[in-house]
């Protein structure tokens, strides 16, 4: 339910109707009172699964080693855990989009956008209403990403 809230502040801002503050109070008006994210995730196995590759990488929540480029347990830090390439130029820092995926499964299971994300990857080439920032992105259960073709870096994946 919580998620809900967010997509409905991002259609808002998509459509540039009314400003982001009115958008963010109608949003929190809308969510279920907060829990524990905490208490949440614990002993939870998430899956990510970054398309096209079709790759999937599982870790036990509250356990990755954090890799020091984005959120600790980010889309970003999943990937690289596993040694999957996704480019951040900036290092994790929300300061590019070149992190950037589209979210095709399991949006409820990504921590929330704060309103630097929003900024940021509102500027991202092929921005779309499920886009998110794999730096910023936590994962808090099964998720599937697509990386978008302009962001592909096929030599630094080593195709
Ligand atoms: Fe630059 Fe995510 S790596 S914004």
């Amino acid at each position: 339910m919580r998620k809900q809230g967010w997509n409905i502040a991002r259609i808002f801002l998509h459509l540039r109707k009314i400003p982001r503050q009115s958008a963010t109070r109608f949003a929190l008006t809308c969510v279920e009172p907060a829990e524990s994210d905490a208490h949440e995730i614990i002993g939870k196995v998430p899956k990510v699964t970054f398309q096209p590759a079709n790759e999937t990488f599982e870790f036990e929540s509250g356990k990755l080693p954090y890799k020091g480029h984005g959120k600790p347990e980010s889309v970003l830090d999943v990937a690289m855990n596993f040694g999957f390439h996704l480019e951040h130029a900036c290092g994790g820092s929300c300061a590019c989009t070149t992190c950037h995926v589209v979210v095709k499964d399991g949006e409820k299971n990504l921590s929330e956008m704060d309103d630097d994300e929003i900024d940021r990857v509102e500027q991202a080439a092929d921005y779309q209403l499920r886009s998110r920032l794999g730096c910023q992105a936590i994962v808090k259960g099964d998720v599937v990403v697509n990386i978008p073709d302009w962001n592909r870096n096929y030599v630094s994946e080593g195709h």
